[in-house]
């Protein structure tokens, strides 16, 4: 593995690995993706066994732009493309009907296809150096944290690919919202870096949010999942003694203090998380933020953190 600085000579480096098979670490704006080309059936393979991902999990394709996402779907909705148009490059995964061109490994066996075009100017130069999708899962071991800068990349997985492309700290600091398409209805698949009132908004009509058992849906959303190795709690306030993440001024030397702006605690939540893991502590105590529309995505992954294994 070689830790590669953002040149375009090391773009170019990073290209003709993938081109070959290989896998690499790539920045998003979200979170760093382990990648490979989405249509070599060896890599994507690949991509499974060095996550330890379960096949049935779907992986996110990245294309360079709206016409590569068209390439892989067998139709696109206008209200897709509006979307696509509003918010690309960016934080958002359309799931529409799949075109021939994707494997079926690729998305667990479904007949659908997740696609975004990301907002990184590491991850798209690459993509257009490359004029192929890119499969690109978070760059974690299966259930644990998602990377947002290099020094959290497991030491394992980064064994197991040619590559890391740094390109700082992620700017949005959790995962993509996944919409699912289907005909002119819009559904909410996993929270995310963009709001669902943003993309209201934009598309004009309401995305339908699904009840938990619905949660089916999108593989892959397990109860537990971007866990620390620390246990989480989620409690109203906590003590001083307590270590962990509080939304007003930390008391005591393991508390940090939390952005009270969703999208600025988001930022900031999984290296706190990482950091905090790295303590030996009992606990991680998290004052739980307001039960409010806005902090929905940061809520997902709190509860996500906390929870016991299914
Ligand atoms: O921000 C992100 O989306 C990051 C960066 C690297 O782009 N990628 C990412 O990928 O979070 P991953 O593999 O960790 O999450 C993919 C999730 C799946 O677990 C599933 O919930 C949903 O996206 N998904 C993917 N394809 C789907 C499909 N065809 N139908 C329904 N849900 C899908
Ligand atoms: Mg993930």
């Amino acid at each position: 593995m070689r830790i590669l600085k953002p040149t375009r000579a090391n773009i170019a480096l990073a290209a003709q690995a993938l081109e070959e098979g290989k896998l690499g670490i790539v920045p998003t704006e979200t979170v760093y993706g382990l990648a490979a080309v989405a249509t070599n059936p060896a890599a994507v393979k690949a991509i499974f066994k060095a996550k330890g991902r379960p096949a049935d999990n779907p992986l996110i394709h990245h294309v360079a732009d709206l016409d590569g996402a068209k390439e892989l779907v067998s139709e696109m909705p206008e209200i897709a493309v509006a979307l696509a148009h509003r918010f690309w490059p960016g934080p958002l995964s359309l799931v529409l009907p799949k075109s021939d061109k994707v494997l079926l490994a690729a998305t667990g066996g479904l007949q659908t296809v997740a696609i975004r075009v990301p907002a990184h100017p590491v991850a798209l130069s690459l993509l257009q150096r490359l004029g192929q999708p890119l499969a690109m899962p978070s760059a974690n071991p299966f259930m644990s944290l998602s990377p947002t800068k290099v020094p959290h990349i497991d030491a394992k997985l980064s064994k197991k690919v040619d590559f890391i492309l740094d390109g700082g700290p992620a700017r949005v600091g959790i995962e993509s919202t996944v919409i699912g398409v289907e005909g002119d209805k819009l559904i909410l698949l996993r929270p995310g870096g963009l709001s669902i009132e943003e993309i209201e908004a934009a598309a004009g009509q309401a995305v339908t949010i699904p009840k938990k058992a619905k949660r089916i849906l999108a593989p892959g959303q397990y109860r537990r999942h971007y866990a620390p190795k620390t246990r989480v709690r989620l409690v109203p306030s906590l003590k001083p003694s307590q270590a962990g993440l509080v939304l007003g001024p930390a008391e005591g030397p393991n508390q940090r203090e939390m952005p009270t702006d969703p999208v600025k605690y988001a930022q900031r939540l999984f290296d706190v998380l990482f950091e905090l893991d790295e303590l030996g502590l009992r606990v991680i105590y998290v004052q739980r933020p307001p039960a409010e529309p806005a902090w929905r995505a940061v809520m997902d992954r709190l509860r996500k953190a906390a929870s016991e294994a299914d």
